[in-house]
């Protein structure tokens, strides 16, 4: 498939992703870390617009001066920017002049793309491509954690798809002897910086789960008294439960002795043979202890993923975000896009049913604060 139709396809599956929401549901900003989807769609146009068009397309203009500033949401070298916290104050753009401006980037992108390009030119789209499918699992998931903040509960889509394959396919283990391994992104295609450089570790033997832990198992582990027995947590974590009041994952609720929880289908009854979902890092960790069992590192989740049916939760590792060795970042603002959160955050792997189609690797490292639950994270045991 060429460039352009790469990027038909996946700038179509974003405004699919938002074609259940009505106009008060592009807006509202519950949390600081979940953006608007009206602020999602600008951005990742923006990120085009910065980034490629204003660069490499002669006389292109901006579509409006202020929305650079709008929607920029990291980038040091690319300006200031609205707080992100105050994203959901932006009332105006409309999302009809968001949707307007999607369609001014298609089609100045259109016309770049449909030029010959270099190579370098190319890469960047692909970036732009692959940045706006880690918006596209944003969006699912910030639209899903806004209407679970909703007494209504309203459901997203009664009839997606995303939630046809909550079950575990396998069960036992994958035993893996001890060895030197290679880590590291080593295709032909697109990968991340993160991902780089590739290079050498030392495993000792490790035996991995082939099943997630489902509900069930981490509903023992809630009665049994998982949440209240401190010997279980990290010391953060146990912080981050007292102070949040946790005692549960997040979107559940145990009423009159049932547990429900809001799924983007509305709210339901918890099935037990479902795998589990939205758990923190804190939580994982406070139950991997409580088995007797540990989460794997990233390298011992990289080496097993040949023999493993991944792709159903973002798998938390107890590995820290950190660079490779011979990590690299890119010049300028590029730069900017993952060497500079390699810090205080743990590195999930795998993908999850909300991850964009063409967007999983076995060498991807997705990375939150251990503190995240909204994005559809799960556990795999290791020993
Ligand atoms: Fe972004």
């Amino acid at each position: 498939m060429d460039i352009l139709d790469q990027y038909k396809e996946v700038r179509t599956y974003t405004e699919q992703i938002c074609k259940p929401l009505q106009t008060e549901d592009y807006v509202v900003q519950v949390a600081e870390f979940a953006s608007p989807a009206k602020w999602q769609l600008a951005h990742s146009s923006w990120f085009f617009e910065t980034f490629i068009l204003l660069p490499h397309l002669p006389d292109y203009k901006l579509f409006n001066k202020d929305f650079p500033f709008l929607f920029n949401s990291y980038y040091n070298n690319a300006g200031d920017r609205v707080l992100r916290a105050k994203r959901g104050n932006l009332t105006r753009p409309t999302t009809d002049e968001v949707y307007a401006y999607r369609q001014y980037v298609d089609t100045a992108m259109g016309q770049l793309l449909n030029q010959k390009l270099d190579a370098d030119i190319v890469q960047l789209v692909t970036l732009g491509l692959h940045h706006e499918q880690q918006h596209q699992e944003l969006l699912l998931s910030d639209i899903k954690y806004m209407f679970g903040q909703n007494p209504l509960f309203p459901a997203y889509d009664s009839d997606t798809s995303l939630l046809d394959q909550e079950r575990n396919i396998e069960t036992g283990s994958v035993k893996i002897p001890e060895g030197v391994y290679t880590i590291g992104y080593q295709g032909e295609g697109f990968c991340f910086d993160n991902e780089l450089g590739v290079h050498k570790v030392y495993l000792h033997d490790f035996e991995i789960q082939k099943g997630l832990v489902t509900n069930g198992e981490y509903l023992d582990f809630i009665k049994a008294g998982g949440y209240k027995d401190f010997n279980l947590w990290l010391d953060e974590g146990w912080s981050w439960l007292r102070q949040n009041q946790v005692s549960m994952p997040l979107y559940w609720h145990e009423i009159d002795g049932q547990w429900m929880h809001y799924t983007i289908k509305g709210f339901q009854k918890i099935n037990e043979n479902d795998i589990l979902k939205h758990i923190s890092f804190y939580e994982a960790m406070a139950f991997a202890e409580w088995t007797g069992m540990r989460l794997p590192t990233e390298f011992e989740w990289e080496i097993a993923s040949g023999q493993l049916n991944w792709g159903q939760r973002w798998e938390w590792t107890n590995s820290a975000y950190l660079p490779y060795p011979g990590f690299k970042k890119a010049d300028g603002a590029i730069g900017e896009y993952n060497g500079k959160f390699m810090i205080n955050q743990m590195v999930l792997r795998g993908a999850s049913m909300a991850t964009s189609p063409k967007h999983s690797r076995p060498t991807y490292r997705n990375f939150f604060h251990p503190s995240a639950q909204w994005q559809y994270t799960g556990i795999r045991l290791a020993k």
